[in-house]
């Protein structure tokens, strides 16, 4: 792999909504987002069945983003949207293998890297989530489990314009616990090295931090190496707090 200058990359706060809030809620929400800056990207993930809605309500410099998608393009699945269905509503981003996906859905690696491609057939950026849970980190063993992660979980479809990681510790999803700032660097610093060795231009990838981030912590979260954006939860839900992160970054 060729020497890489680190260049700056716009930072990218990207708004998990998981599985929140009615109709009416997700359109105030798009509308009260507004124009925010464009110093930064900022991308939406709402539920499936409010993303039409939210397209046609976000201020268009905001993307739009699926929080899943199948492995398949079409066909009898019930219960499934594929990347088609999601590029087709405006979708440019998806948020694949989230640890709440891995853990309540069962899924693998290997189903994370099959509709990772999907997507990407789509043109279609994949945020691809990795994480060790709390008990994997009092082992110890949390580099070795977020690396298998990720060789198992990025597609060979993959690239420096259409993949996104997301950090994930999964003891501090929605816990109001974060990684400490140290602990960040060290896990985004393993996943840059990994990415280097992987894929060409591996230094405009963005490597997102995620688990209870919020207005008041944001800021220094961002500001730590490697660190190119947040993907946020339960923050994400409320306009003020979301547009304050936005900001902090
Ligand atoms: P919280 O910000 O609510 O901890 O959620 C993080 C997350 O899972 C984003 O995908």
């Amino acid at each position: 792999m060729m020497y890489e200058m680190q260049m700056t990359i716009k930072k990218l706060i990207a708004g998990n909504w998981k599985m929140n809030g009615t109709l009416a809620d997700a359109k105030a929400l798009a509308i009260a987002l507004g124009a925010p800056s464009d110093k930064v990207e900022v991308c939406v993930c709402p539920p499936y069945v409010h993303l039409g809605t939210v397209a046609v309500t976000l201020d268009p410099s905001v993307k739009l983003g699926g929080q899943d998608c199948a492995q398949t393009a079409n066909g009898a699945f019930t219960g499934d949207i594929s990347a088609p269905m999601l590029k087709d509503l405006g979708c440019s981003y998806v948020i694949l293998g989230h640890s709440e996906r891995r853990q309540y859905h069962g899924e693998a690696d290997k189903t994370v890297a099959h509709k990772a491609s999907k997507a990407h057939e789509q043109g279609i950026i994949t945020i691809i989530c990795v994480g060790e849970t709390e008990a994997e980190r009092n082992a110890g063993i949390h580099n070795e489990i977020v690396m298998k992660q990720l060789s198992e979980s990025i597609p060979a479809t993959a690239n420096a314009q259409n993949l996104v990681i997301a950090y994930e510790p999964v003891w501090a999803i929605g816990t109001g616990k974060t990684a400490t700032l140290d602990d960040i660097r060290d896990m985004h610093a393993v996943i840059r090295h990994f990415l280097q060795e992987k894929l060409d231009n591996s230094n405009s990838i963005r490597i997102l931090y995620g688990g209870s981030v919020k207005a008041d912590n944001a800021k220094e979260i961002l500001a730590v190496k490697d660190v190119d954006g947040a993907l946020v939860g339960g923050a994400s839900l409320k306009a003020d707090q979301f547009l304050a992160i936005i900001n902090a970054a």
